[in-house]
């Protein structure tokens, strides 16, 4: 059975939508996969309860409990290389992290940001979008490298800026995105459609097609 760390630090409703499907297309049979645990950087994140009421193992590594990054990023690697994972997924985990700690899974870090990458790297995207008067915006699900949010792209989902939007109208629909596309990327590389070869990843046409969402609106 492959297993997969989800990493969160708030509300965790990417770990729901990646959970909920992996339920309903039954992946620990279908694909011989599942979330063994989810890890939270803030002992508060909501994300935590509703993975214990799924039955998923939880811990906490508190950043603010380590005087470096260094040592937070220590800490982590122990309890997530307890789990032997074939797959960490970065769902809303708001701690950059280092070559110290992306290097030991090379190309097994999955992260979902909120912008069409590479515009808007970073935090407050939406906003940032909305300011720039971007047409279009949505989120991207990349594999994990040192370089800020900045590792090979997996897969796309776009949705259109609309005049009304403030930066939360906007936020609400990319995240309806968001679920469905890293629900799909996470799968697409457990099954192996999707691989990180030389600082690319790697998928065949259809697996591509699968891994880009237009929102209709
Ligand atoms: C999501 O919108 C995700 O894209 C974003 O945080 C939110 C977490 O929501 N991630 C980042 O900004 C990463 N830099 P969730 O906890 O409900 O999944």
């Amino acid at each position: 059975m492959k297993k997969v760390v989800v990493l969160i630090s708030g509300r965790g409703s990417n770990f729901v939508a990646i959970e909920e499907t992996a339920l309903r297309e039954r992946w620990s049979e279908t694909i011989g996969a599942q979330i063994v645990a989810v890890i939270s950087n803030r002992p508060q994140a909501k994300g935590l309860t509703l993975a214990q009421e799924y039955g998923i193992d939880t811990a906490v590594v508190d950043h603010t409990a380590y005087e470096t990054r260094e040592a937070f990023e220590e800490a982590l690697y122990e309890v997530v290389a307890r789990y032997e994972p074939d797959l960490i997924v970065l769902a809303g985990f708001m701690r950059i992290l280092t070559e110290g700690f992306v290097n030991r899974f090379p190309g097994k870090i999955l992260n979902i940001h909120p912008a069409i990458l590479p515009s808007f790297k970073g935090l407050d995207t939406h906003r940032r979008a909305i300011e720039a008067g971007v047409r279009v915006h949505g989120t991207t699900v990349h594999y994990v490298t040192p370089a800020l949010d900045g590792g090979p792209i997996i897969a796309q989902a776009v949705v259109p800026v609309l005049p009304s939007d403030d930066e939360h109208r906007l936020a609400d629909r990319v995240l309806i995105y968001e679920h469905q596309i890293y629900a799909r990327a996470v799968k697409a590389c457990l099954t192996g459609a999707v691989r990180c070869e030389n600082g690319r990843a790697v998928m065949d046409d259809k697996t591509s097609l699968y891994l880009t969402l237009f929102a209709k609106v």
